[in-house]
């Protein structure tokens, strides 16, 4: 459960992340599994606290666990509701091996739940933290349900890291500004956030459904992926396809889609990454058309 005792407010998951990272090194943890392919950015963060890195392959169930037992890492960082970038739902078989492992093994799972309100075919489903609140640190972010510059993040800790991570924070900053929070707690007591994320789930669901209609529409031989959840869906392309150079051919007909390679550890195929949260139902329609306009087939490899 949460309550005031056990949160820490912070900026965003980007310092919680760092707040973690801190506390893991101090408690001798020197290696984190992650999820692969994940966040570059992030992954760039926990590599310099100097932590090594071990990649675990995500499938469309999500991380693959019975990998991560067979490594010796004792803590690793998830997207459970809807895996960055694959967009895969961890599946209820994963989520509780996943919860034995760190049971069996006295270690952390830092989950973080950045996109977990825009579930589109179902409820949301619960975190992970609920199932083991001493084995899991769960890291919320108002950046995909209102605003990526409020820098609002807030992490749930287990009982016996939240003084030290607490001093981390003040170590930082010296706490969160405390106008948002106010204003974000006032606008979560009136029902306003309630009210925000039922009517934008309607529209981030058509928005969607739309660019699954264009793709599928355009681009027949493309397998469209991890859609269930989110604000961005991926496009898995045929092996032949150079995603760089269909990534820097559509950039330069001013359409700006994602490669998956920047965010792998390991080979794989190749993939795009498509957002539509911020797009209009236009934009979003031209854009695809006009992707299927420059399709070059020359960028096979
Ligand atoms: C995978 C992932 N986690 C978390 C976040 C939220 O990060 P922050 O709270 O620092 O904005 C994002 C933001 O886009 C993200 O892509």
């Amino acid at each position: 459960m949460a309550t005031s005792s056990n949160i820490v407010i912070c900026t965003g998951f980007a310092q919680g992340l760092r707040l973690i990272c801190k506390h893991l090194l101090r408690r001798g943890v020197r290696t984190i599994a992650v999820e692969d392919p994940w966040h570059n950015q992030q992954r760039a963060t926990v590599r310099a606290f100097g932590f090594r890195v071990i990649p675990i392959p995500v499938d469309e169930h999500g991380i693959r666990v019975d990998l991560l037992r067979k490594t010796e890492a004792r803590a690793v960082i998830v997207t459970p509701a809807h895996q960055y970038p694959t967009g895969a739902v961890l599946s209820a078989s994963r989520r509780s091996s996943l919860i034995d492992w760190a049971c069996l093994k006295n270690a952390l799972v830092i989950e973080d739940d950045y996109d977990a309100e825009y579930r589109y075919d179902r409820e949301p489903i619960g975190a992970l933290q609920g199932l083991a609140p001493d084995r899991v640190v769960y890291c919320g972010s108002a950046s995909k349900i209102l605003a990526p510059g409020l820098r609002l993040g807030w992490i749930l800790l287990p009982a016996d890291m939240v003084s030290d991570v607490a001093s981390e924070k003040h170590e930082e900053d010296l706490g969160s500004p405390v106008m948002e929070q106010v204003t974000f707690a006032d606008f979560i007591n009136r029902g306003e956030l309630d009210r925000h994320l039922r009517k934008s789930k309607i529209i981030y669901r058509r928005k969607r459904d739309l660019m699954i209609a264009a793709i599928n529409k355009q681009f027949p031989s493309f397998r469209v992926r991890g859609v269930a959840a989110g604000l961005h869906l991926m496009v898995e392309l045929p092996s032949e396809v150079d995603e760089s150079a269909l990534v820097a051919s559509a950039l330069e007909h001013a359409i700006g889609v994602y490669g998956v390679r920047p965010y792998r550890l390991r080979k794989g195929p190749p993939a795009l990454i498509l957002g539509y949260g911020a797009l209009s139902e236009l934009r979003i329609s031209k854009g695809i058309q006009d992707l299927r306009l420059h399709w070059n087939p020359f960028l096979l490899e």
